[in-house]
């Protein structure tokens, strides 16, 4: 664990104490912890990133311009595609070539869609080019071939005289693209293939050992976990393939209940912290992870992965029930910041992270209008947590202590008030990113800052009248603002949040 320690809350101070150590600050918080995820699912791809080029839709090269726009001001470190469950029933040589020429598909893990494959290889890499993101490919491992894997890896990454990278450049790239990262399989328990651990853990072998390095292209090789508390999975995989893997997967969404996952914007608070418990409870699932990684690898050469992460609400009413389509609100925006700031105490272990997902599917950056698809897309309060969070990606985690109350919930949960992240970036300076939990209250958080010394404190504020706000087309209500909440007494710096709002400090 990154040498964060959170102290006992203690249930009658009002308000919160952060203490910083400066001077102990070594923990490094990788950018690709701020990842995405793209799946074909819903309007994710079609719609969403890609409009294609003869679209009336403002597009760049086919894709949807305002979204490209938004995502490269997001600085995002890296892209996961193209699932999810949909990656294990793709097929990769139906997304190359002539648009004319290349065969629909049935999207059966998600409503039956019809997709006509214009979004292909290509199009995905060359995307990751334009973003200047790293491209994380997930492998088809349960209804591909070996074959068909390792041909893949070959066409987008080889610059040899083979006929795969000869028919890459036919189809019109003449060099390979870099490859950083690809998952030998997704949840190979469930949509993936159904396996039983011992099984995959032979089949991660053999595809794995197909998965060639071309022409310097080095893949980081990621292998799926198994159901989030399923620690037998990671135990089994950790002993018997834990040394042919750099990353080990985990899926974290914020739900208990499959069949009453509940409504994206209409909720009281004790469903707030419903869904704020969970989340949080990430936390405990990472240690436990982490636990038995360590056994295995106590050198931590293998990352742990958590690729896809979020909350999953039921779809928006009128909404085709496999596209997952979901609004997000400020409570969105306190998962995501509480979230990143556990993530952030666990780099030692945690290499990276991807949001589920990128546009319109369940806690999506960004939306765009399923009914009038020229409306401007939105950016979702969980896209400005991210905006604001900036400048902590490949900055220095600065360690702190945390005393405060836990948030009222008739003793229901154990949630904290307030959660934190302070970082140096390479600049030398300081950035400190801290949520109000709190539904109802505002709260004054005083932070020691140790040896550093403030002379001017700035920042914005991401916050709403009610917990329940969101973005809509047309009617952004939410957005950073200014903060003036800050300001410093006898070198100690006070800030006041309103209540469920996150504020980022630059602190000089
Ligand atoms: O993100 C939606 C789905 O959730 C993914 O396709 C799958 O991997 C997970 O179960």
């Amino acid at each position: 664990m990154a040498s964060f320690m959170m102290m006992a809350c203690t249930a009658s101070a009002q308000d919160a104490t952060i203490t910083l150590h400066p001077d102990q600050a070594n923990a490094f918080i990788p950018k690709e912890i701020y990842g995405q995820f793209s799946e074909h699912l819903g309007r994710c791809i079609y719609g969403g990133i890609w409009v294609g080029k003869n679209s009336p839709i403002p597009n760049i090269e086919g894709y949807r311009k305002d979204v490209f726009e938004a995502l490269k001001d997001l600085e995002v470190p890296v892209m996961r595609w193209p699932g999810g469950c949909f990656a294990d029933e793709y097929h990769w040589m139906d997304g190359i070539g002539p648009l004319e020429e290349r065969p629909g598909l049935v999207n059966s893990n998600w409503g039956g869609t019809n997709e006509d494959n214009s979004f292909g290889t290509h199009e995905f890499l060359n995307l990751c080019e334009l973003l200047g993101c790293d491209a994380y490919i997930s492998g088809n491992v349960g209804s591909g071939t070996v074959e068909e894997m390792q041909e893949w890896v070959e066409y987008m990454t080889s610059d040899g005289g083979g006929s795969l990278a000869q028919l890459r450049r036919k189809n019109g790239r003449e060099k390979p693209w870099k490859v950083k990262y690809f998952g030998v399989g997704n949840e190979c328990w469930g949509c993936g293939g159904q396996m039983e651990v011992d099984y995959y853990a032979n089949l991660y072998r053999r595809y794995n050992q197909f998965v060639h390095n071309y022409s310097g292209n080095q893949m980081k090789r990621i292998a799926s976990g198994g159901i989030s508390n399923d620690y037998n999975w990671s135990d089994v995989l950790m002993r018997k393939v834990g040394d042919r893997m750099d990353g080990f997967s985990l899926h974290y969404y914020a739900v208990d209940n499959w069949d009453h996952k509940g409504s994206a914007t209409q909720f009281d608070n004790n469903d707030y912290y419903h869904i704020l418990n969970l989340s949080l409870n990430v936390e405990q699932c990472i240690k436990d992870q982490i636990a038995i990684m360590d056994k295995y690898d106590p050198e931590k050469k293998v990352g742990l992965y958590v690729d896809e992460w979020g909350t999953w609400f039921d779809v928006e009413p009128g909404c085709n029930p496999g596209w997952l389509f979901q609004q997000n609100t400020m409570r969105d925006a306190i998962v995501a910041s509480t979230s990143l700031d556990i993530f952030h105490r666990y780099t030692d272990r945690i290499r990276m992270a991807n949001v589920a997902q990128v546009v319109n599917v369940l806690q999506a950056m960004i939306l765009t209008n399923e009914h009038n698809p020229s409306d401007p897309c939105v950016l979702t309060p969980t896209y400005y947590v991210y905006k604001m969070y900036k400048p902590h990606m490949d900055a220095t985690l600065i360690p702190g202590e945390l005393s405060c109350a836990k948030v009222e919930t008739g003793g229901k949960y154990n949630i904290p008030e307030v959660s934190f992240t302070a970082s140096r970036d390479s600049q030398g300076v300081m950035h400190l990113s801290i949520s109000n939990i709190d539904a109802e209250k505002e709260h004054t958080v005083a932070v020691n800052l140790g040896s550093d010394k403030v002379k001017t404190v700035a920042g914005e504020i991401l916050a709403s009248k009610h917990i329940q706000d969101y973005n809509d087309f047309g009617k952004e209500i939410i957005r950073p603002a200014i903060f003036k909440g800050a300001k410093v007494k006898n070198g100690q710096l006070l800030v006041t949040l309103p209540a469920h709002s996150v504020v980022t400090l630059e602190v000089k």
